[in-house]
């Protein structure tokens, strides 16, 4: 059979510093070419995909590395414009946050990957996808109920899962070994003492030395933005325009973006700058591990903030209470599970366009040495009068008509307070 393999090119770098006993966790950041190299073993025709989704990455030098262990063909999308747009923006939109921290950098990602992969196996005639994603991760689910959802027929190739995959490079020695017998070249240069997952809305740090939670990330694991104590003296101003709570227009001193990737791209490289958007967190797993995982989004940090802040201007109390309540946490739980390509998450994401319609304004903002400063905000959009709100004018209010509102709310809670009084003297 012919099968397209997710390809991801650094390689196991990683394995020549950790014990066999985290090797067996840690796959992902191992490079799949031993997984390549094995397929073709097994008698299947390889072909290799890689999906642009901004990481930082040599495409070219992965192209040739796949092509030289043994794969048939090479294909590499770009996929950056299709994840800024159909799933950071409405992640935003929809204000989506995992239990409380993270921001789903890896989550987002996964289902435009899978949607490229599927997409190439389709046109080429592959009839497996297989990928390196390791047992007890999220990544796994997450791909392969993609796949389902959008080819149902599609077949699935898990090495880390097949008893003769895992139970034979299991250690270090052994898949060094095979490494070398297949030519896979192994670089010792940048070794880094965790696990990491890269694209263009963050990047995550797991396993190695983070796997003790209580030990502080080394300063020089964080990639993507400057140590907020090490950022400017001098903190940046910028703005940013939303309509129907999507980015529209983001203004950095002089420079005005309005293309939705550029926008992205240079709210990334500000925030980077500034320090913005490093957590830590101990987060569940959907396979039911708890799991130490450090995140940087810059960007993706700068918009949460905004929007959220643009929202308390524009945005309906009880819309907003509704969607808090029925939409942001579901959403943000469907997308960390894996089932973007499922009929909840199209059922939940049509709930989004009527909570933002008149989510339409502008932010303005300040980044200084990791935060995200609220300057001001502004908005044609009508919900908020300043005379209504105003604590020196009356503005049409009548002073005495809560006076009712008050008795009648109190109805109830004078009840409750009869009762707890005749029960303490009981
Ligand atoms: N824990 C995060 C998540 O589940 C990041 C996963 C990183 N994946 C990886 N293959 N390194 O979304
Ligand atoms: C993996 O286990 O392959 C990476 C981490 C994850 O998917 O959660």
């Amino acid at each position: 059979g012919r099968v397209l393999l997710a390809y991801s090119g650094g390689l196991g770098v990683f394995i020549a510093f950790i014990s066999s006993q985290l090797l067996k966790v840690n796959l992902q950041s191992l490079d799949t070419s031993c997984i390549l190299a094995w397929l073709i073993e097994q008698d299947y025709e390889v072909y290799a995909f890689m999906a642009d989704v901004g990481q930082e990455e040599d495409f070219e030098a992965a192209r040739k590395k796949a092509l030289n262990v043994g794969a048939k063909k090479f294909f590499l999308e770009d996929l950056k414009r299709e994840f800024v747009t159909q799933l950071i923006y409405p992640a935003i939109q929809a204000n989506c946050l995992y239990e409380d921290v993270y921001l789903l950098g890896t989550s987002l990602a996964r289902p435009v990957i899978a949607r490229g992969m599927i997409e190439t196996a389709a046109r080429e005639g592959c009839d497996f996808v297989a990928h390196g994603c390791t047992g007890k991760g999220n990544d796994q689910v997450r791909f392969e109920l993609a796949f389902y959802g959008l080819k149902p027929d599609i077949k699935v190739i898990a090495p880390w899962r097949i008893p003769e995959f895992y139970n034979r490079f299991a250690g270090r020695s052994a898949l060094l070994a095979y490494a070398a017998e297949k030519k896979i070249p192994v670089q010792q240069t940048a070794a880094k003492p965790w696990s990491t997952d890269e694209n263009m809305h963050h990047i995550s740090y797991e396993a190695g030395i983070l796997e003790d939670p209580n030990v502080t990330p080394p300063a020089d694991m964080w990639k993507l933005t400057v140590d907020p104590e090490k950022a400017p003296n001098t903190p940046e101003s910028l703005s940013i325009e939303f309509k129907a709570g999507l980015p529209i227009k983001v203004v950095i001193g002089t420079k005005t973006y309005t293309d939705a990737v550029d926008i992205f791209n240079a709210l990334n490289a500000v925030a980077r700058k500034h320090g913005v958007g490093r957590i830590d967190i101990v987060e569940n797993r959907y396979i039911g591990v708890k799991s130490r995982g450090c995140y940087e989004s810059p960007g993706a940090t700068i918009l949460r903030a905004a929007h959220i802040d643009i929202e308390g201007l524009t945005l309906d109390r009880s819309v907003r209470a509704l969607r808090d309540q029925f939409i942001t946490p579901n959403l943000s739980r469907i997308l960390y599970d894996g089932y973007f390509f499922s009929p909840e998450r199209e059922f939940v994401t049509s709930a989004i366009p009527g909570s933002q319609r008149t989510v339409n304004g502008t932010v303005r903002i300040k980044l200084y040495k990791g935060n995200v400063i609220i300057e001001g905000r502004y908005s044609n959009e009508r919900l908020y009068d300043e005379h209504e709100s105003s604590m020196d004018e009356l503005g049409g209010f009548e002073p005495t008509d809560t006076t009712g509102f008050i008795k009648i709310q109190s109805i109830r809670i004078k009840k409750w307070g009869q009762a707890n009084a005749t029960r303490g003297q009981g």
